[in-house]
């Protein structure tokens, strides 16, 4: 099978336009980093490049897209809107995508309230063994062919104030990622857990208290070994750490479409492991050779 994981695709509105009141106050203090901080600017594309990668994904002959979260700027409905359609159509389909949240779509107590993401993604959340669904559907499980399996988890909670984006997964998806592991339809596949928040940093350290994921060790001791990876984004840096006896894979997306550093994994596998990996920039509009790996 042949997956596509990409990451932190931020389709952003353009906030400029908005009202000031209908954005409250957490926007209005992210707004400092999006105009100050150049974030706008690195992200005026993303709609247009995430549009390029689900292009390139029927290109590639791709099974399976994987998104690990961070689908919007900060949960306006219309980045939702606008992401779900250039994400089309992979994520009509269960069988073709699985998408999870990120920090990013739980911005706001009224987004998740809304349920903001579901809407435009909740299609996607009908697990193949949904009797171990415990948190909004979470954990989703997605059996593919014979040797896979894709695993969606959520470790994106609102912050109690915008900066505070560490993410938890908790104990009640831990152990039903602890039962699904050792349930007998899962016996013998290769394993992707998708996850927004990130165990590690590209330097092998755990990443800072108000940015990681708190309960990164736990679910590592979950996955000994290469028939296990990680799918993560949060950290807009892409990296791989492989797998050793005790651990999994661990693969950083990055954000897939911050200009200048655009790009995903392609992954492979074949009889229950991970056999190949490669990181790909988004092709121009006119075909040209695919470049770079890491
Ligand atoms: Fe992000
Ligand atoms: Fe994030």
């Amino acid at each position: 099978m042949r997956y596509l994981h990409c990451s932190d695709v931020h389709v952003t509105d353009n906030y400029a336009g908005r009202q000031l009141l209908r954005l409250g106050w957490r926007r209005w203090i992210a707004m400092a980093e999006l105009q100050l901080g150049g974030r706008a600017r690195r992200f005026a594309q993303a709609e247009e490049t995430l549009r390029r990668i689900a292009r390139d994904a029927g290109g590639l002959g791709v099974d399976h897209v994987i998104v690990s979260g961070d689908l919007t700027a900060y949960s306006m409905p219309e980045e939702f809107t606008r992401a779900r359609a250039a994400l089309a159509p992979w994520v009509e389909s269960p069988a073709r995508a699985t998408v999870i949240p990120g920090n990013h779509d739980r911005y706001t107590p009224g987004a998740l309230a809304s349920r903001r993401f579901e809407r435009s993604f909740g299609q996607l959340m009908s697990s193949d063994i949904p009797e171990l669904a415990v948190e909004d559907g979470f954990p989703v499980v997605r059996l593919l062919g014979q040797y896979d399996a894709v695993v969606g988890l959520c470790s994106a909670r609102v912050p109690r104030f915008p900066g505070m984006s560490f993410g938890v997964i908790g104990q009640a998806q831990l152990q039903a990622l602890k039962h699904l592991l050792a349930h007998p339809r899962l016996a013998g596949r290769a394993v992707l857990v998708a996850v927004h928040h990130a165990p590690f940093k590209a330097n092998g350290q755990p990443d800072r208290p108000s940015h990681g994921l708190v309960d990164a060790e736990e679910l590592l001791a979950l996955l000994p070994g290469p028939r296990f990876a990680v799918l993560h984004g949060h950290i807009h840096h892409r990296f791989h750490h492989p797998a050793t006896a005790g651990r999994p894979h661990i693969f950083g997306a990055g954000s897939s479409t911050e200009a200048g550093d655009e790009g995903y994994w392609v992954l492979e596998t074949a009889a229950g492991q991970l056999s190949s990996a490669r990181a790909l920039r988004p092709q121009p509009l006119m075909p040209a050779a695919v470049a770079g790996t890491a």
